[in-house]
């Protein structure tokens, strides 16, 4: 029964140190088994996803070695198997990543098929269609995704239907390893795109044009060791100037690349918020109360689907009248009926949201649907008068390290309790 517990109403003001990209890190953890030698990975995130990830890179019998909380090595030489077992694809979407990793690698790999999640059906038909085209053999039984190439893989010229991050990303890992050369086009521009290019040149891949929508291959025999420092995260850089903007305070987001932050940056100004770019920061100023806008999630460089839970927070406090439209996930608006117990005026027709901002939330009890909705939740209760609950924070903490600490260090009132005892502690305390 973990929760936080928030007495809002406080502006944050101070500097956060901004972690590694989660969704950076979880190909890149995977991709990583394809070397035979030892790499090293530094600033992972300390957050559920990657520990579940890591526990499933050594159930197939990679060597990993835990060299501090941010760092570890990895060691793919003692692979044993090619199969990836139920529990951890349930536990994580992303160890499907592993597909590309042992496909690449070894020219078989089997995983189970991802199910969906919170946030809708998400299918990995485009993963699938990318493997068939460099000459491995995919089927799908008893819920499991079999794929294998006898004859090893051969380049290919692939079309992606829809752009999609962990497609391109799956796509790249297992071309990376097959002969002669793959076009990948209408791919995914992330920066965690980037970043799982980068690491795979850097294990002696030979990839070029990540970050524009068409990528080039040419498969190499095998991977050398490297040491990596995973990109920084820009959707919790972008959280804490959400939680700034809603709660009209002074925060310094430190170890960040502005330029992946742009969308989100010229939203906040757009809504009334000062803001200072540095060469690894960014501060974010909101001293008044801030304006409507429209807001529609695209892939990079538009503005982020994982943004647009904690924009529709700030939204709904904003005066005016905003449209939040959500283009890329079909059930991304769960936060809303949350909100909505804390005093939003919110409707949801079909992907678009229409927030009619009201001049305050009160506190109340709500719970987190999914990771970025839980996020948005904290950031309406550290927006919102008097005391808010928040339920269900598993979800939080899948993909945002130290949520409490670091809101603490910026001056919230949030603490992380267990029991009804500790929560009415903790209200005591505070007052
Ligand atoms: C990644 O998910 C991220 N997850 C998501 O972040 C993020 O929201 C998403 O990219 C978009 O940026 C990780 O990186 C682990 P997609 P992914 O494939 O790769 C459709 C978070 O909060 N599609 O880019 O699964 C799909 O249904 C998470 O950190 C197909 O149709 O997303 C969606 O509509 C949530 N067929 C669109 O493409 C496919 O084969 C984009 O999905 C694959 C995707």
């Amino acid at each position: 029964m973990e929760q936080y517990v928030i007495k809002g109403g406080i502006p944050l003001v101070g500097e956060v140190d901004i972690a590694g990209a989660k969704n950076a890190a979880l190909p890149i953890l995977s991709a990583a088994i394809m070397s035979n030698e030892t790499v090293t990975l530094e600033n992972l995130p300390d957050v559920n996803d990657i520990n579940v990830l890591i526990e499933s890179i050594e159930k197939i019998g990679a060597h990993v070695e835990r060299v501090d909380r941010h760092t570890v090595k990895i060691n793919g030489s003692t692979i044993s198997d090619c199969a990836v077992d139920y529990e951890s694809i349930k536990k994580i979407r992303a160890s499907y990543y592993l597909l590309g990793a042992l496909l690449g690698k070894y020219n078989r790999a089997e995983v189970p098929l991802p199910g969906g999640c919170n946030i809708g059906s998400r299918p990995i038909d485009q993963h699938l269609k990318g493997f068939r085209a460099i000459g491995a053999e995919v089927s799908i039984s008893h819920g499991t995704i079999i794929a294998k190439a006898e004859r090893g893989m051969r380049g290919a010229h692939i079309f992606m239907d829809v752009v999609s991050v962990g497609a391109t990303i799956n796509i790249m890992m297992a071309a990376s390893r097959a002969l002669g050369r793959t076009i990948i086009e209408n791919a995914a521009k992330e920066p965690h795109v980037v970043d799982a290019a980068n690491f795979l040149n850097s294990m002696g891949a030979d990839i070029r044009g990540a970050g524009t929508d068409v990528i080039r291959i040419r498969g190499v025999e095998k991977f050398h060791g490297c040491t990596y420092s995973i990109v920084p995260d820009m959707i919790e850089a972008g959280t804490y100037m959400m939680a700034a903007a809603a709660t009209k305070g002074d925060v310094v987001v430190r170890n960040v690349i502005p330029k992946h932050l742009e969308a989100v940056t010229a939203k906040l100004i757009e809504i009334g918020c000062e803001v200072e770019e540095g060469d690894d920061s960014i501060r974010v100023v909101a001293s008044r109360r801030l304006m409507r806008t429209h807001v529609k999630t695209l892939p990079y460089p538009g503005f982020p689907t994982d943004m647009q839970p904690q924009m529709g927070a700030v939204l709904a406090v904003a005066r005016g009248t905003s449209i939040v439209t959500e283009s890329i996930f079909e059930n991304r608006f769960k936060y809303v009926d949350e909100l909505s117990r804390m005093g939003a005026n919110i409707k949801v027709e079909g992907n678009t949201a229409i927030i009619d901002g009201v001049s305050g939330l009160t506190g109340a009890r709500v719970s987190s649907p999914d990771l970025r909705a839980g996020a948005a939740l904290v950031i309406a209760g550290l927006a919102a008068e008097g005391f808010t609950t928040v339920d269900d924070i598993v979800y939080i903490k899948r993909g945002y390290e130290d949520f409490d600490k670091k809101l603490q260090s910026l001056g919230a009132e949030i603490r992380e309790v267990a029991s009804e005892r500790e929560l009415r502690k903790f209200e005591l305390s505070v007052g």
